[in-house]
């Protein structure tokens, strides 16, 4: 199957979990046949500021590939720069697929409120952050029509 432009060899795909889903945990679901990988949730801010924590998160193996970015954040602009530096830097290994966590209920998410759904406006703010990444990614939506 196809999810975009990534080709997926089969339905069975490791679900992204904080504190789990690491670098040798994917390549261990990877080797035992999994379709599709993903990371832990990666804040866009800690990203941002190259937080050296999160640096460590973004580690990824090409063996492990095809591999999803989990993000968190709620500030469109931010999420939308850090999907697209992670994906399209062909010097580097890229992602190969961005998914934008919405729901975290996880304390020190909402607390903060990093979390997109839960965030006062919310039906605003996921506007604003599908219409970032339609604009930002539109020549790969559009490549595989
Ligand atoms: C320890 C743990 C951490 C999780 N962390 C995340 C996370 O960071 N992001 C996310 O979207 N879901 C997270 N989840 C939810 C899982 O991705 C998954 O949706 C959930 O376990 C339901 O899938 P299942 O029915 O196959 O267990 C987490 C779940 C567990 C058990």
């Amino acid at each position: 199957m196809k999810i975009g432009t990534v080709e997926i060899k089969n339905r069975v795909f490791l679900a992204p979990m904080a504190g789990i889903t690491d670098m040798p945990f994917r390549l261990l679901c990877a080797e035992q046949g999994a379709g599709l990988v993903y990371s832990e949730m990666i804040s866009a801010k800690g990203i941002h500021y190259n937080n050296e924590n999160t640096k460590a998160l973004l580690q990824i193996d090409p063996a492990e590939r095809p591999c999803g970015l989990q993000l968190f954040g709620s500030e469109p602009a931010v999420l939308g720069a850090i999907a697209q530096r992670l994906t399209a830097d062909p010097s580097k290994i890229n992602f190969d697929l961005i998914d934008i966590n919405m729901g975290c209920p996880a304390p020190k998410i909402v607390k903060n409120g990093e979390d997109v759904y839960e965030t006062v406006d919310n039906d605003i703010l996921l506007e604003e952050v599908f219409e970032t990444f339609l604009e930002l990614f539109e020549e790969s939506i559009e490549q595989e029509d």
